[in-house]
């Protein structure tokens, strides 16, 4: 019955901006192979998951949702159930005997095919699709949720073995796409009228470690850098940003070249783990705490108003109450704009879940509450210095919890409200005089 109508799909993603952009390509694909969105899964004919696993309440959020739609297919026998991204790669067929429900089961590296998944799929096969591959570019267009920023992969996979974290294992290794298809892309993406990118890779500074070519001077011909120069000057795209950096790979040239470059906005997001160098050392990090300070000081220097935000993580293995404390003390020195906190989650397949130090939750939850009090105290510390100052807001929505306001983000990444209407603002780049700051976002006024 439902073979006449148009065919309806509903992803929900969950995880990184990396699924988010995945997302919206496979959403492209579906929406060209004649699928229609539909905002409700459950009148969805075919319902993919984009899973994250970085940690383990991540993980079992996704068996929580999975379960519901697997009773639904008893009921519905045409729905079609894909679990894609970081769980299906990290438990391949084994997902398949816990929800045998399951048509495709596929890992991040396979997004670009889903259309080819699917016709197997549609034969009558229950399809897992988690080897290695080389990454295709990707020729279908993505339906990007927002109308006013859009991601941008420039490269995929990591090759840091970092003793907590799951990424290498599902992800794979480093591909970086060529300068020439991110260019295209961008130009794409600025003829459609999007005034912000964002550039996306799990360690961005890796990029082109992977591309042929040398300088005359030994390094890599295609550094994540050389990229930025290559593509900043992009017709109609008015703000550039990129995530993630990696303080190991870090480069002056990369602060100069955000200096220097106007669309490239000035906010890094650098994730620092932990302000001890013994923790950093069994997390096999590549440098230490004195490092990450030398950076954020190189950063000021050249751009003494950049927002720097980071990742932390508290109750790594063995960690004692003095190494906590060295963390307490990098986030009260550096002050960031923002900290994403987490407790460590021992993930399989990983070094650090082996170890016999693990601390208890008691001790992790304690120590993420401490932490994330100062964080808090620190953001509205640095939110201070916007308190009457005219920013650059790009407007990219209403304020849900006000209609009468829209909101934004200044080119540091600040969450602003002010009055205005949707419909004339959206997208536009508007400037505000800031009259009231909070932790992590600004209120003010058009001027
Ligand atoms: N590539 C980025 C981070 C990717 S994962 C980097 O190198 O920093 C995003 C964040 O999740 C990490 O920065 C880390 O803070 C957190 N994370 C990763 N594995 C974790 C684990 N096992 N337990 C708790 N937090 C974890
Ligand atoms: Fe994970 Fe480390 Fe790679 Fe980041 S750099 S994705 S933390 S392994
Ligand atoms: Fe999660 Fe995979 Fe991203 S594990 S954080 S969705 S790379």
């Amino acid at each position: 019955m439902t073979t006449l109508q148009t065919r309806r799909y509903h992803i929900t993603t969950f995880g990184c901006q990396m699924n988010k952009a995945d997302s919206e390509r496979m959403a492209g694909i579906l929406e060209d192979m004649g699928f229609e969105w539909s905002e409700d899964p459950n009148s969805a004919d075919l319902i993919l998951y984009n899973t994250c696993t970085i940690r383990d309440n991540a993980e079992q959020k996704v068996y929580s949702y999975l379960g519901r739609q697997a009773k639904r297919k008893h009921s519905q026998p045409d729905l079609t159930l894909v679990v894609a991204g970081c769980v299906a790669q990290q438990e391949g067929e084994v997902l398949l005997r816990r929800v045998p429900e399951l048509d495709l089961v596929m890992g991040p590296q396979h997004a670009n095919r889903l259309k080819d998944l699917l016709e197997e799929v549609f034969d009558g096969g229950q399809v897992v699709a988690t080897e290695p591959v080389h990454i295709m570019e990707d020729i279908t267009k993505p339906r990007r949720d927002s109308a006013v920023t859009a991601w941008v992969n420039v490269i995929y996979g990591c090759n840091e073995r970092c003793t907590y974290c799951v990424v290498p294992n599902v992800r794979g290794v480093e591909q970086s796409r060529t300068p020439e298809a991110i260019r295209t892309e961008m130009e794409e993406i600025g003829r459609q009228g999007y005034p912000e990118v964002t550039l996306l890779g799990q360690n961005i500074d890796a990029y082109g470690r992977d591309l042929p070519g040398v300088t005359p001077e030994g390094r890599h011909k295609h550094t994540f850098t050389d990229l930025l120069y290559h593509v900043h000057d992009v017709e109609r795209i008015e703000r550039i940003r990129f995530a993630t950096s990696h303080p190991r790979y870090f480069t002056e040239r990369l602060i100069k070249a955000c200096a220097e470059l106007p669309k490239v906005c000035e906010h890094f997001h650098i994730p620092f783990q932990s302000g001890d160098n013994e923790v950093l050392k069994q997390m096999r990090r590549g440098y230490t705490h004195e490092k990450y300070r030398r950076i954020i000081d190189k950063i000021r220097e050249y751009m003494p108003d950049a927002s720097i935000s980071a990742d932390a993580i508290v109750g790594f293995p063995g960690e004692t109450e003095e190494q906590f404390e060295n963390t307490l003390k990098l986030v009260a020195d550096v002050g960031f704009d923002q900290l994403n906190t987490a407790a460590y989650s021992p993930r399989p397949g990983t070094p650090a879940a082996f170890w016999e130090n693990q601390l208890s939750d008691e001790v992790k939850s304690d120590r993420l509450q401490r932490l994330n009090h100062l964080v808090a105290q620190k953001a509205a510390e640095r939110s201070g210095r916007y308190m009457g100052r005219i920013e650059e807001v790009l407007v990219e929505d209403q304020n849900p919890k006000d209609k009468t306001q829209v909101m934004g983000r200044t080119r540091g990444n600040r969450l602003t409200f002010f009055a205005g209407d949707i419909k004339e603002l959206k997208g536009k780049l508007i400037k505000v005089k800031i009259t009231e700051v909070r932790a992590f976002s600004l209120t003010g006024e058009q001027i």
